[in-house]
């Protein structure tokens, strides 16, 4: 008998989606015009406790219209861990901006505020903390920085739906928030994002940068050069119904990750993820990292635990460590050895909506097996 592969991730699209994407396509409003975008918007900003919402078609999309909405002097820098995905620091360079790095801790993997302080330069714009695997940045020492040298803040709360930071939402702390609302997760809309605005500065200049920078006085005359970077009413529907269910996804993701403590928390050989005292994680995804005691990196692990039927992904590659960044001349002999450690020896497991206990039981028997053979 073939194994069935438990896969990393698999979305739960339930409740009210079907009816509200036949409502897109029984009445025509299938582009981006329609009901399910402003309802989005509104309900996401809402529950995030910001004042607007703008919906894209993409996270990457939302950092980058987040980014172009401060009008940045050219080679101004904005400071970001180095332990990101690459749509952090794509974005600052499409607004005309040089990324600047700062390592990232050991155990939240989140970036380490303490060394965001000496990185700051006369040409600093900007701090773009990213709330990594749904555990908070720690934001009070970052908003102070920011209030200090008059810097924006724009966070990146893709994977971090829900997470909260001393009893806030995470992506109305700083002045802008991003989503991403791809499948994997916490709220999908197939593809899609947002930017969530903490005041009313920037809302009107976020969706005339989504929509081509159209003017309402002369149609088709610009003044800027725009993106078009508008989601669908069909999108829009899904995310609304995932929004509804969105506290149940937050549930099953903290009970996901309770379950796998239980059963590989007196493993000493993997550290796990962590919850510090004022956060509430969300778990978006369950990482791993290998002790130095194995003798093998993250990449021949996943080979192993495939062989037993389980489907993982690796961690990041450090944004110095990019080739597409270094060709630029970007942080050249620049070294951050958590992030280069975490690339290197961290996995996360499958974290999916839909898993059930017996899937983790399975998945952590195969952990074990290939942790012992080693
Ligand atoms: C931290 C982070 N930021 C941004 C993105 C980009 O989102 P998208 O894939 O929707 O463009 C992702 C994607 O997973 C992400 O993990």
């Amino acid at each position: 008998m073939p194994m069935t592969l438990i896969p990393v991730n698999e979305p739960l699209i339930s409740g009210n989606a079907a009816k509200y994407v036949a409502e897109c396509v029984e009445s025509g409003w299938v582009s981006s015009e329609g009901r399910f975008i402003g309802e989005f918007e509104e309900a996401w900003a809402s529950f995030c406790g910001g004042k607007a919402g703008v919906a894209v078609n993409s996270g990457t999309a939302a950092l980058e219209i987040a980014v172009a909405a401060l009008e940045m002097e050219p080679g101004s820098e904005v400071i970001l861990p180095s332990y990101t995905i690459i749509s952090c620091a794509m974005a600052v360079i499409a607004g005309g901006g040089v990324p600047v790095l700062v390592d990232c801790e050991s155990d939240t993997w989140c970036m380490d505020v303490n060394a965001v302080a000496e990185k700051i330069t006369p040409r600093t714009r900007a701090i773009m903390p990213v709330h990594i695997f749904g555990h908070p940045v720690d934001m009070d020492p970052l908003m102070g920085l920011a209030e200090k040298h008059g810097l924006a803040v724009i966070e990146d709360a893709a994977e971090a739906h829900g997470a909260e930071y001393r009893g806030k939402r995470v992506g109305a702390i700083g002045d802008l928030g991003c989503f991403s609302f791809y499948a994997n997760k916490i709220v999908t809309s197939g593809e899609g994002g947002m930017v969530v605005a903490r005041d009313e500065t920037y809302g009107k200049r976020l969706a005339y940068l989504r929509n081509m920078c159209f003017h309402t006085d002369r149609r088709f005359r610009h003044t800027e050069l725009g993106r078009n970077f508008r989601m669908t009413n069909l999108q829009a529907a899904i995310g609304l119904s995932q929004v509804e269910a969105v506290e149940s996804h937050i549930e099953k993701k903290r009970w996901l990750a309770a379950a796998y403590g239980e059963r590989l928390g007196d493993e000493p050989r993997l550290a796990l993820p962590v919850e510090r005292g004022w956060a509430k994680n969300v778990y978006w995804m369950y990482g791993v990292v290998l002790d130095d005691v194995v003798p093998f990196e993250a990449e021949e692990f996943a080979r192993r635990v495939a062989a037993e039927g389980i489907d993982t992904r690796p961690f990041f590659l450090g944004m110095h460590e990019q080739p597409v960044l270094r060709d630029r001349g970007l942080f050249a002999g620049e070294s951050y050895p958590v992030t280069e450690r975490i690339a290197r020896r961290g996995l996360y497991l499958p974290s999916g909506l839909t898993l059930t206990g017996e899937q983790i039981d399975r998945v952590c028997e195969a952990v074990q097996t290939v942790l012992d053979g080693a």
